[in-house]
């Protein structure tokens, strides 16, 4: 496929998946690539960020390229200056690779209907997809199983807020594992009813190979139509509390792409505890984010040999 650009899993098959996922590993297990040219990143983040927006910098060093330093808050944005000026600014300066997050979804239509030169890598839009997540967790699970015909997956809590649920089950279904949602029903999303069943929590525990929990997006809520909970009122209604672990499948794992509220939706031992693979996550981002910049790069003949 074409991998000029990164912005949504959508048109993803299997074997791009695993493709990304092979590359990932060989960085994780060592490999190096050089580049023809210096190479200028210039990661663009419009939302709070810490994961995504450090694991793609240190991707970025470790593959060599030279980062461009951008602050929201300073840019002309605060002067009005929209998003496709402001990239088509960095692509008028000539660099090579845009990383951005932003809290509209879709907002990278209209930077590739520009055709621009630099490529555009979406680290997160809105309640719409987060393709690096999502792919750094097809590589966890497949490390843990190698596999995911016929694995069971819970992605539980709120739905409808989440790019990462968005992400992950389109991905899921083309995998061929089995995708269920749980949480406040308020929270299901319509548009996701396609690529899995919405059962309550405690029908999933103990039938699933990954439990995956997703952080209440309070920043995409309208306050005034927020379900009020307690904290421990939501962990116990929807969240992973112990009695809930307890019930979970000997090989089954918990996943959830951070930030954390520990003790909301999960209880706080869980995270750090033998089934947690969500500090693995982080880790695999990184690798994961050098697989997709190699092929990005790859795509504009700037790693030197190419890949094989
Ligand atoms: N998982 C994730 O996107 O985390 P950050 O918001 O910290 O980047």
């Amino acid at each position: 496929m074409n991998m000029h650009d990164l912005t949504t899993v959508e048109d993803f098959n299997e074997e791009d998946v695993l493709h990304k996922i092979h590359l990932a590993e060989e960085f994780k297990n060592g490999k190096s690539v050089e580049l023809v040219r210096p190479v200028y990143a210039m990661n663009l983040f419009f939302e709070n960020s810490t994961r995504t927006h450090t694991s793609f910098e240190m991707a970025e060093n470790r593959l060599g390229m030279k980062l461009l330093e951008f602050e929201a808050q300073t840019s002309s944005v605060t002067k009005g200056e929209s998003l496709l000026d402001t990239v088509k600014t960095i692509d008028a300066i000539q660099a090579d690779i845009a990383v951005i997050r932003h809290p509209q979804n879709d907002y990278y239509k209209q930077l590739l209907d520009a055709n621009l030169e630099i490529s555009v890598i979406n680290a997160g839009d809105g309640s719409g997809q987060h393709p690096s997540q999502s792919l750094l967790d097809m590589m966890t699970i497949y490390e843990e199983f190698q596999r995911f015909d016929g694995l069971k997956i819970a992605i539980a809590g709120d739905i409808s807020h989440s790019r990462v649920a968005r992400s992950n089950a389109m991905l899921l279904n083309k995998l061929g594992a089995k995708v269920y949602f749980a949480g406040p029903e308020e929270w299901m999303a319509e548009d996701l009813e396609e690529y899995g069943t919405f059962l309550p929590i405690d029908e999933l525990v103990d039938q699933v190979d990954v439990m995956m929990l997703l952080r209440i997006q309070r920043e995409r809520i309208d306050e005034n139509a927020v379900i009020q909970f307690q904290p421990h009122e939501y962990l116990q209604k929807y969240g992973l509390n112990f009695a809930r672990a307890e019930r979970m499948k000997p090989e089954a794992i918990i996943m959830h792409p951070a930030p954390v509220n520990r003790g909301i939706e999960i209880e706080s031992s869980l995270v750090d505890g033998k089934r947690s693979r969500i500090f693995k996550q982080m880790t695999n981002g990184m690798y994961m984010r050098m697989a997709i910049l190699t092929d990005v790069l790859e795509s504009k003949g700037l790693i030197r040999g190419g890949l094989n």
